[in-house]
């Protein structure tokens, strides 16, 4: 008779901003990128994906994902080649105990949901596979680490490697061929400056225009500013980055943080057929955070854009006033402004709590 039982298991991984951008593929077909990159963790009650992996022998034989109610396309070569990794690690279990059952034989079913607007432009694809890889890896009873499970991650979403630590989190584009030393590492936990707040303004939820994948590809093929990017800018910026933050210096994380976001949509610009991803909105934020920093005479905010016009806004807890309080004011009077998410703090536990 066949086996009707049906295994388990929930997982939530935090959606990431990076401080210091992945833009560029040095190979494509293991996602491999050009530069590392340095992200914060946001909160799990604000912005997170919940993902519940099962398998069963009385499942449909072909693999399923459902995403916010709608089923999703499986047979992409990422989804694969997570799908593909974490099965190859689950035999290697049974393999060595014949009691285990069989799962890396059984279809899965992953359903995953959203606690924030997919289409807001947010880094969902970041949370998305990070949820995915980790519910797969809890279901299967693996043992790997969240160095290993990030190394699968990657190759769903490259951003989806820094979803599965907490706090400040590096991705170390490595050098080996076969990739597996391009993982993610922890900075610091997010305890560590548990004062970093981050506010989002939505300045659009319409879906991007050009996907990060095809963006990052077209940049690499032709922004002539790209190389010095890659090669010099990043690798002392990623150095920089780690002390400001191993020291809790605002004033150069800050600093950096939009040095590195101008200089990534320098390259989106530099891009034939260029990319606009930043609008007169999103550039409406930066005046209004460089004139934030002139009223302080130092730098109290930092913004940074992802592949959309959304703008993230750095700031430390003693300056909530001046920051969150100053955007909450303008955007009442800015159009365009379509909303504001995630006033929200990087607590001591990593967790968002409204302010
Ligand atoms: C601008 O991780 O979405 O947000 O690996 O092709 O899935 P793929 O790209 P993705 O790119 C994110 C780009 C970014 C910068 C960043 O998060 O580091």
């Amino acid at each position: 008779m066949a086996d009707s039982q049906i295994y388990k298991a929930s997982t939530t991984a935090p959606v990431n901003i990076a401080v210091i951008k992945y833009w560029g593929k040095r190979d494509p077909k293991l996602n491999l990128p050009t530069n590392s990159s340095l992200s914060v963790t946001l909160s799990q009650s604000d912005l997170r994906t919940h993902t519940t992996a099962s398998c069963a022998a009385t499942y449909p034989s072909q693999d399923s994902l459902l995403l916010n109610g709608q089923d999703q396309d499986v047979s992409g070569a990422r989804t694969q080649a997570c799908f593909r990794e974490l099965r190859s690690l689950r035999q290697k279990l049974e393999k060595s105990d014949p009691s285990m059952p069989k799962l890396s034989t059984l279809p899965l079913k992953i359903v995953s949901e959203n606690n924030f607007p997919t289409a807001a432009g947010l880094a969902s694809s970041a949370a998305g596979f990070a949820a995915l890889v980790r519910a797969i890896a809890n279901l299967y009873e693996l043992k790997e680490n969240e160095t290993e499970l990030s190394r699968i991650a990657r190759q769903g979403s490259g951003s989806a490697c820094r979803s599965l630590f907490g706090g400040y989190v590096g991705w170390e584009k490595g050098s080996k061929e076969d990739g597996s030393d391009s993982v993610a590492y922890q900075v610091a936990p997010a305890s560590h400056w548990p004062q970093m707040r981050a506010l989002i303004l939505v300045v659009s939820a319409a879906k991007k225009g050009v996907s990060s994948t095809t963006g990052m590809q077209t940049t690499v093929a032709t922004s002539s500013l790209f190389p010095q990017r890659a090669n010099e800018t990043v690798p002392r910026r990623m150095k920089e980055m780690e002390k400001a933050i191993q020291e809790k210096d605002f004033e150069a994380f800050g600093n950096i943080t939009m040095m590195d976001s101008n200089s990534f949509h320098a390259t989106c610009l530099d891009t034939y057929p260029p990319i606009f991803y930043l609008n007169d909105v999103s550039r409406a934020a930066i005046k209004v955070v460089e004139a934030i920093n002139v009223v302080a005479g130092k730098i109290i905010a930092a913004y940074t854009f992802d592949a959309g016009p959304n703008a993230v806004i750095y700031y430390l807890k003693e300056n909530e006033a001046e920051v969150a309080g100053l955007f909450k004011a303008a955007i009442g009077e800015k159009e365009g402004w379509t909303g504001i998410r995630g006033d929200a703090v990087l607590a001591n536990n990593g967790a968002l709590e409204q302010v």
